[in-house]
């Protein structure tokens, strides 16, 4: 039997697999906290993508900060996948697991010049372009190294996506793109700049969205300026409306990938701009699990905790979104029912992976946190001085470790004593 929203978790027996391996089994081999991806549900998620695009020249972007492991980043190129870039070191990465850069847009309000240089050098698809300056500082960057940069801006079409404050990037108080007003007035500036070449125009609004409507206001608003600009003779080649398509972690119910395409293209009928999309969390963060394993049992006075070998370091979004994870045991094992706190080691309250949890557990029992392939891995620290965890992906018939568990040494190995002074 299926976990809801994650058909490549099973049930079998007392045991949780993920494509037919045991959870237990890949916990013991390659200890814990430990991430695991289903590879096929990565390629199942891209899939609904291309085949709602058959028919559109497209290109599918995926926002690597999502997850940026090379073997995940392997897989969507494999797919025939574009890439979202915000900065010099997912530029890198990119490249070092193989991307094509003429597939690899870069978004971003804050490119730095050596980062803008690097990209330019490595001939990437295009830029969108968040502020005036920054126009003039890619053009600048460009007449240097003789080059025409592909550019496209990125709109801030002041919609309310209705999700998270701290993930919603399209309202007009969010540092996010150019104002909606300045916009045909920056175009205008982009086309008089002699090292940039417009492309097309951008937006994304924010990330976890469940609804469409905002997805189309915005769309909506941005076809407004397309139309602007081509009765003043700038024809866009491109349009990227962004990703943000939201996931199931608790009782939300998403829009289904064919759904949400199928309304953005009603949106673009009779047009023939190449649609560009961004997705991330929608395609990896059903397909990963954190498995961590019980330390200890507390039962304080008020609450009982459940304390875990994974933290807030491990999987930052409980503490930063105050955001939730399912949480199962691996295995159904016969203990009293008990209501728990799932925290982890780390000295802070903030540090919970789930709250007033039901759960049936032991120490040494082994969790299985859901949800967690998108902005999990991408976004731990060392915090606690805790070494990052590792991560596997299932291909169907194999297991690959793609990422080794970060050793002490690694944490302090770029740090240097000072010299004494008596
Ligand atoms: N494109 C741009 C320009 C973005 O900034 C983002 C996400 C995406 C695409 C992909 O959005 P997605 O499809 O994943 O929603 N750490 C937060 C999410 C931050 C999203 C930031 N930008 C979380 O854990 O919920």
């Amino acid at each position: 039997m299926s976990l809801p929203g994650a058909p490549h978790l099973q049930r079998h027996g007392k045991e949780l697999q993920l494509d037919g391996m045991s959870l237990d089994a890949l916990a013991r081999e390659f200890g814990t906290p430990l991430f695991v991806y289903s590879q096929r549900a990565m390629l199942t998620a891209v899939g609904a993508y291309q085949r709602a695009l058959v028919h559109r020249p497209h290109l599918i972007c995926y926002a690597m900060k999502a997850n940026p492991s090379l073997a995940v980043l392997q897989t969507f190129a494999r797919a025939g996948c574009g890439f979202d870039i915000v900065s010099g070191g997912e530029l890198y990465r990119a490249l070092a697991a193989g991307v094509d850069p003429a597939k690899i847009v870069y978004s971003g309000v804050g490119k730095k010049p050596e980062e803008i240089k690097a990209a330019l050098k490595a001939d990437i698809l295009l830029f969108n372009l968040e502020s005036s300056q920054e126009l003039e500082e890619i053009n600048r960057i460009a007449g240097r190294l003789k080059l025409k940069a592909r550019v496209a801006l990125r709109i801030n079409p002041d919609i309310d996506p209705q999700t998270h404050p701290y993930i919603s990037t399209g309202l007009k108080q969010n540092k996010f793109g150019v104002a909606y007003a300045e916009a045909i007035a920056l175009y205008r500036k982009a086309r008089d700049l002699p090292h940039l070449r417009i492309t097309g125009m951008d937006c994304h609004i924010g990330s976890q969205l469940t609804d469409i409507s905002p997805f189309i206001a915005a769309a909506e608003k941005i076809l407004v300026l397309v139309d602007m600009l081509t009765d003043e003779g700038i024809r866009l080649e491109h349009l990227d409306l962004g990703g943000g398509l939201g996931i199931r972690y608790n009782d939300e119910i998403p829009l289904a990938i064919s759904d949400y395409v199928s309304a953005l293209l009603a949106v673009m009928r009779g047009r023939s701009e190449k649609l560009i999309l961004e997705p991330g969390r929608v395609l990896v963060g059903n397909a990963g699990v954190l498995l961590t394993r019980v330390e200890y049992l507390k039962h304080g006075e008020e609450k009982n905790f459940a304390i875990v070998d994974a933290a807030m370091n491990d999987l930052m979004r409980p503490a930063l979104y105050d955001a939730y994870h399912d949480i199962v045991p691996v295995k159904r094992e016969n203990h009293l029912v008990q209501n728990y706190e799932v925290v982890g080691p780390i000295c802070e309250t903030g540090d919970f992976i789930g709250h007033a949890r039901e759960l049936s557990i032991a120490p040494k029992s082994l969790l299985a946190v859901l949800s967690a392939g998108a902005y999990g891995m991408s976004m731990s620290s060392n915090y606690n001085s805790r070494p990052r965890a590792s991560e596997v992906m299932v291909d169907g018939k194999q297991v690959h470790l793609i990422r080794e568990r970060e050793t002490v040494e690694q944490l302090y190995a770029g740090e240097k004593l000072i010299s004494q002074v008596l």
